[in-house]
């Protein structure tokens, strides 16, 4: 059964201040507003970021790694990219001390299907697909735009395309999350005229529990279009995404303001 354990001494925190703490082999972040301390897991439930060093304001920490917010008073998430609570943990103070009692259950932490960063962080991947071998696993939904692919082939047309990917927890398409970083065309080599595109695309971060399936979607849809010979999809790391790439209409969707 968990108990109180002591943390710190309570001056041992100024106000406004913060302190990482293990507890039964759990790394705890422990924040004192004014006299009120508060304690939450040390893990962003976007991608697994320390929060204890992150922004305090008033009784909301930022992430660092990519902004995430996290209400310290329940650990509930308050912005993207973070949709999940991390774990709250109860606090008192007696005789001059903070004491912490663990939650019941384990750190959420990140969506369970998570590769190691070293498998998902490469600066550039390349995945080469034709027409053809996807097709047969193309959703009905997209095969129905057709409107779409009658339309020329254009850099913008993917982009409409591509507003067809939507990612599976947010419900916002790639396109508005600022995920496309380029849309290229390349030339045709063949005399039916048809091109291959290529689309720079990056993850919310490195381990995106999301990413393979962004990626075959992208594949997909683009594929789709018959002026289309093949999709090469690179995930680019480099610039890193942040909240600010989202679209006005994405931050409504999500209710950032
Ligand atoms: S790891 Fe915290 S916002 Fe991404």
């Amino acid at each position: 059964m968990n108990e109180f354990v002591k943390v710190a001494t309570a001056d041992e925190l100024s106000d406004g201040g913060h302190l990482l703490v293990e507890i039964a082999g759990e790394l705890i972040a422990v924040f004192r507003v004014s006299n009120d301390y508060y304690a939450i897991d040390d893990v962003c439930t976007h991608d697994g970021g320390p929060l204890v060093d992150g922004e305090l304001n008033g009784h909301a920490v930022a992430c660092p790694r990519h902004g995430a917010k996290f209400d310290i008073r329940t650990g509930a998430a308050l912005s993207m990219p973070a949709i999940r609570s991390t774990r709250s943990h109860v606090v008192k103070v007696q005789d001059g001390s903070v004491f912490v009692k663990l939650s019941d259950g384990t750190s959420s932490g990140p969506t369970s299907f998570m590769k190691p960063a070293s498998e998902c962080c490469a600066p550039q991947v390349s995945v080469v697909v034709t027409p053809e071998t996807l097709l047969e696993s193309v959703p009905t939904e997209v095969l129905e735009s057709e409107s779409l692919n009658s339309g020329k082939l254009c850099e913008d047309l993917v982009r409409e395309l591509l507003k067809q990917v939507k990612d599976p927890e947010l419900f916002v398409n790639v396109v508005d999350l600022g995920l496309i970083y380029a849309v290229t065309l390349l030339p045709s080599e063949t005399p039916d005229g048809k091109q291959k595109v290529s689309v720079d695309m990056t993850m919310t971060s490195p381990a995106c529990p999301a990413g393979p399936q962004l990626i075959g979607d992208t594949k997909r849809v683009v594929a789709a279009h018959p002026q289309v010979s093949g999709v090469e999809v690179r995930i680019v790391m480099d610039p890193p995404w942040t909240p600010d790439r989202m679209t006005e209409a994405a931050k409504d969707q999500l209710g950032i303001f």
